[in-house]
């Protein structure tokens, strides 16, 4: 029988000591490579752009206030990528991930521009026949596909902004971050001074970044000497410039955004974290992970009761019993890397999904594991697809190398993919559920755990139906 890994129910708290002070900022540069994953950006984009309106907002002279409100606008900037990614999946039937990559670097007042990335991104793996459909289809709807999708990322990003405790400033400047200096933007076709002063500013930093790393800096700033007046501000633009032969500023983007962010002389580097801030951040990423498909539905959040009520069933308590829940909610944050042509999939996967799949715990492992004091929740979201007799993924761990916490969040995992109502099927009774679980008892999952998941489902469902509630 597979022996419970290194840390187990009795052991003391003290490995689970959180440093003293975690650095707020921190937390949520490293949780932004999520939302590059998701948007189509190439990984530290949300870091570099941050930089680039740090030091844009420095030359426009814009207060210390306004400086910290656009330093977290810009990290959190595509906290709502994620709630558009299911239906940019269903307008252009193609990888969402990669269509928004292109969409970054589209034209969209040059007609040449606009119909190349129709006929490229419009059902790319389908027949003559279904892709010039759904062209038309796409054509057809141009404008309102694209107010539609801004609108629900824009202000999805702005709400997550809100509950994470950000000011009106900076949930204002992601709502109006696609608008348009001209009008053309989305969703709401602001114009000039109608665009909050930190959405202009956020602008334009996020394209020089996509620009200067999509070419190079001095093609990104032509690019963007010829669109002032048009997407940009050209008081932004002009202001631009004065930093534009600056190489260290420009190097270190390049080199370490992390380590620059981090070194920045302002207030917002500087944030501490308290427990109740981490725990808005775990929520905030669950629900950004839980928004990406609506076959995932509340999932973060119903593994992450589920794991708790195994702990505390098993006398886990304390910061050990905090990093559990931390990690569960947070679990499949690599998530945001799959496109939904491969999440939503209906059918069978064929084996080059099946692999882009099986990447989603090393992401969550990758991010996580970049937050100083989070070491163990990466450890335990990156071993959620693990088994004990060593089937599993992506590290095809051991039974001896798969702790007691890595057990409990598998098992609750498991429960809820087999026991929640998904939009194909309604939810399975817990009869079978269970009958399936065990007969992975003790082969790959834990049986301790499988028993203590009984244990807290059973005397509240007494029709034999598992809760959905999260
Ligand atoms: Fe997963
Ligand atoms: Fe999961």
């Amino acid at each position: 029988m597979p022996t419970s890994g290194p840390i187990n129910s009795n052991e003391s708290d003290e490995h689970y000591q959180h440093p003293a002070v975690l650095n707020f900022s921190q937390i949520l540069s490293s949780l932004s490579y999520a939302l590059d994953l998701t948007s189509g950006y190439s990984m530290g984009h949300a870091q570099r752009t941050c930089l680039i309106g740090v030091r844009l907002a420095r030359e426009l002279q814009l207060s210390e206030q306004q400086i910290t409100d656009l330093y977290f606008a810009l990290l959190l900037k595509d906290s709502g990528c994620s709630s558009n990614a299911a239906r940019m999946y269903e307008i252009f039937g193609g990888d969402d991930i990669e269509s928004k990559r292109l969409s970054r670097v589209t034209d969209w007042n040059n007609l040449a521009e606009c119909v190349r990335y129709v006929v490229a991104r419009s059902l790319p793996k389908g027949s003559f026949l279904e892709r010039a459909k759904k062209m038309v289809d796409v054509a057809a709807h141009g404008s309102g596909n694209t107010d539609e999708l801004s609108e629900t990322r824009c202000n999805r990003g702005a709400q997550i902004a809100l509950s994470l405790g950000m000011g009106k400033e900076s949930a204002d400047c992601i709502a109006s971050l696609e608008e348009r200096w001209d009008g053309t933007g989305s969703p709401n076709h602001l114009s000039r001074e109608q665009i909050p002063l930190l959405s202009r500013v956020a602008a334009l930093a996020q394209n020089l970044e996509v620009f200067s790393c999509t070419f190079d800096r001095n093609t990104a700033y032509e690019i963007i000497n010829k669109r002032s007046g048009r997407w940009f501000d050209p008081e932004m633009v002009r202001a631009s410039t004065a930093f534009q032969s600056d190489s260290q500023f420009w190097d270190d983007l390049k080199s370490s955004p992390e380590r620059a962010l981090l070194a920045l002389d302002c207030r917002a580097a500087v944030q501490d974290a308290t427990d109740d801030r981490i725990d808005a951040v775990c929520n905030a990423f669950a629900e950004i992970v839980d928004a990406k498909s609506p076959f995932t539905g509340a999932h973060s959040f119903r593994v992450c009761r589920y794991s708790v009520e195994i702990a505390q069933y098993m006398n886990i308590t304390g910061n050990r019993l905090v990093t559990l829940r931390r990690a569960s909610l947070l679990h499949d944050i690599g998530k945001l890397g799959v496109p939904n042509t491969i999440l939503d999939k209906p059918g069978k996967l064929e084996p080059d999904e099946w692999a882009a799949i099986k990447k989603h715990p090393y992401y969550s492992a990758q991010i996580l594991g970049k937050i100083d004091g989070f070491s163990r929740i990466s450890a335990i979201a990156g071993a959620h697809h693990e088994r004990l007799d060593g089937k599993g993924y992506f590290q095809g761990l051991s039974a001896e190398q798969l702790d007691l916490d890595m057990r409990i969040v598998a098992v609750a995992d498991v429960f809820d993919a087999l026991s929640a109502k998904r939009p194909y099927r309604d939810a399975m009774p817990l009869e079978r559920v269970f009958e399936i679980i065990d007969k992975d008892a003790d082969i790959a999952l834990d049986a301790e755990c499988i028993h203590a998941i009984k244990a807290v489902t059973a005397p509240r469902q007494p029709n034999g139906q598992a809760s959905l509630a999260a």
